[in-house]
């Protein structure tokens, strides 16, 4: 198997506590993976360090064999445009308009690209998301479940060859879920890379190649072929009680 992302004794530290401890995990190039656990756990964290927005405090996060926290700024910016984030709270800018957070990407990694044109991809991702409302507004004025097509919407923009997507079908009706779905199978016929939070076993088995469970800040497990896909190992993973692993470390 060929990783593009290699964790290795990964360990990030928050106000003197380990929110994540000695993660060492192998995320294979063109796969799905899915990080499941109970919540406080230390799903987001992990996924936020595997997608190089923060830095470990101990071990290192390789992408293709690099250390992400030694890149060079070119090396920083080709990374940052072949890998996007959809946040577990949207993160979208307050005090800009939907167009304004849209452009922004299209004219960090884009430069060339004329207004006119960029109109166009947003017009397109917005499409592809459902979002049918003006982008003249910000984002105050979006239900949880509008925020989070804009945010896929804008890690959509850029073509990401490495997808990472945090509890990214809450708050949305099946329709816009089920649109969301069909971008990530999209991403996946492209043999693109996913690494996604999900609490919901469907989306789980029908999305991933491997489940990764993480509970108190630790990897405590892993799922994946026939145990992932049918059988009750997978609803024995995510109903685990986190306490009783505590006992390994
Ligand atoms: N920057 C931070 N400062 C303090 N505590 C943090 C920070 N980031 C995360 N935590 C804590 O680490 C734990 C794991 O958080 P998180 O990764 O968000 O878990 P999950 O996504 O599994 O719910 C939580 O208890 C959270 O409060
Ligand atoms: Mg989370």
């Amino acid at each position: 198997m060929e990783s593009v992302l290699s964790l290795k004794s990964v360990s990030f530290a928050a106000q003197n506590a380990l929110v994540v401890e000695e993660a060492n995990l192998e995320i294979e190039a063109g796969k799905t993976t899915a990080f499941v656990g109970p919540s406080g756990g230390g799903k987001s964290t992990l996924l936020k360090l595997s997608a190089g927005l923060l830095i470990p405090s101990g071990g290192e996060v390789l992408y293709q064999g690099r250390d992400i926290a030694l890149m060079n700024r070119l090396q920083n910016l080709e990374f940052r445009r072949e890998s996007a984030f959809v946040f577990q709270d949207s993160a979208l800018w307050a005090n800009q308009s939907l167009f304004q957070t849209l452009e922004l990407p299209l004219r960090i990694h884009f430069p060339q690209m004329s207004r006119v044109e960029r109109q166009r991809r947003i017009e397109d991702v917005m499409s592809a998301v459902g979002y049918k409302r003006s982008l003249a507004v910000r984002p105050a004025n979006l239900s949880m479940g509008e925020q989070k097509l804009i945010a896929f919407g804008r890690a959509m923009l850029c073509g990401p060859k490495l997808l990472f997507l945090d509890e990214w079908t809450e708050s949305l009706d099946d329709n816009a879920a089920q649109r969301l779905i069909a971008l990530v199978k999209q991403q996946q016929s492209r043999n693109n890379t996913v690494v996604f939070v999900s609490h919901k076993p469907q989306i789980i088995r029908e999305l991933a190649d491997c489940a990764v469970m993480v509970a108190g800040g630790r990897i405590r497990g892993r799922l994946a072929g026939d145990q992932l896909k049918t059988g009750g190992d997978l609803l024995d993973l995510l109903e685990r009680d986190p306490a009783e692993k505590d006992g390994e470390g």
